[in-house]
């Protein structure tokens, strides 16, 4: 167990909180902010009810990672059964950035709206005027509706015909690849109401655009979306990546003008190995890598037993970036612990290995 004076982080333990309570801010990203850290995340509660929003987003702060203050709940779920954000929907990997023009902290989430199960496929979006909230609701959203992605051809930018529509009728897509998964055909579908959303991340560029990724194509492709200037609504510029690999849990890095991203493959709340990918550009070609773990075999098929959530690049330290992950608990959901290592490089290329122990003087560690 990690104590709550500890200056260390101890990988996929209990995690208290300046109260002594086991860190509950799942599915989580860390925003950076005048000094200060701000750690956003599921808030889960006991049993298998914990796989539904219960309470909303909870937000910790801190100065040094080590250990972080309770900030509270930084967005509610509604009482009200008309809301889009009531309690019981589902509400995950929170994420929030801000937007220097209009100095707001914008949160975005996947939604599944309360009671059909994974079928919506949303992105919430929530706004505030400070890190901890109170975070305000303002919709959500299938992005990039009546927008075709920039990297197909011409001729597939057309609506499914009615023969195509016929064809895909009663085929079932259960969010993992199946032999009739046509992986260049349910963005077509999906034109008119817009691009179905699950798994989700942001990303801030150094010009300050921000990009949405999201598991998409009933979780068959990747998309990464511009936001609009303001961050609050999808901006019609994207690009489909990995058509038909079936990627979710994304998370992206810039390190020495490469963007790396690190993803999972589709097995629900059971672990499964890392996938490190790499671009020039954040708009692709997107070149996928080797598995970025390095251990035993049991390491490098579960990612340490963990799902990537966050890339968090450490302030002020040069090169020195935290893989973020959970280790998922779904029977009993508060219990669900993080995994936080440092990414290494070998080869300029990003390397993760398990540590008990360890803490931020490794990156200044020159046998690196
Ligand atoms: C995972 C996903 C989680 C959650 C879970 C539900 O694959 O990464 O965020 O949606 O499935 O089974």
């Amino acid at each position: 167990m990690q104590d709550m004076d500890s200056k260390q982080f101890c990988p996929g333990e209990f995690w208290p909180d300046d109260q002594g309570i086991h860190i509950n801010a799942h599915g989580g990203g860390v925003l950076h902010h005048q000094g200060r850290y701000y750690w956003y995340g599921e808030h889960k509660i006991e049993g298998e009810a914990g796989n539904q929003a219960q309470v909303g987003v909870h937000v910790y702060s801190s100065s040094d990672l080590y250990q972080w203050k309770d900030e509270g709940i930084a967005l509610k779920v509604d009482d009200d059964p008309q809301s889009e954000i009531v309690r019981g929907c589902i509400l995950e990997r929170p994420k929030v950035i801000y937007n220097r023009t209009t100095g707001k902290f914008v949160m975005w989430f996947h939604l599944e709206l309360n009671g059909i199960g994974y079928s919506s496929a949303r992105s919430g979006i929530a706004v505030a005027d400070r890190p901890t909230g109170p975070f305000q609701y303002v919709k959500s959203i299938r992005p990039n509706a009546g927008a075709w992605p920039m990297n197909v051809p011409d001729e597939l930018k057309k609506p499914l015909d009615a023969a195509e529509l016929a064809q895909m009728k009663g085929l079932e897509f259960p969010g993992n690849w199946v032999p009739h998964y046509p992986p260049h055909q349910i963005f077509r579908r999906d034109f008119d109401a817009g691009q179905m959303a699950r798994d989700m991340n942001l990303f801030v560029d150094e010009d300050e655009t921000a990009y949405h990724i999201y598991s998409s194509e009933e979780n068959g492709v990747l998309h990464i979306s511009q936001l609009s200037e303001d961050y609050l609504q999808s901006s019609g510029r994207y690009v489909r990546i990995f058509p038909g690999k079936f990627h979710e849990a994304p998370a992206l890095m810039k390190h020495r003008g490469k963007y790396f991203m690190i993803s999972s493959g589709c097995t629900g709340w059971h672990p499964n190995a890392a996938r490190l990918s790499v671009a020039d550009s954040i708009w692709g070609p997107w070149q996928e890598l080797e598995n970025p773990c390095i251990g035993t075999e049991e390491e490098k098929s579960t990612t340490f037993n963990s799902q990537s959530t966050f890339i968090l690049p450490v302030a002020g330290k040069e090169d020195a970036y935290i893989f973020m992950a959970d280790r998922w608990r779904p029977e009993n959901a508060i219990d669900g612990r993080y995994t936080w290592l440092p990414i290494q490089f070998k080869n300029e290329l990003p390397v993760l290995e398990w540590k008990d122990r360890w803490d931020l003087n490794f990156f200044a560690a020159p046998a690196r």
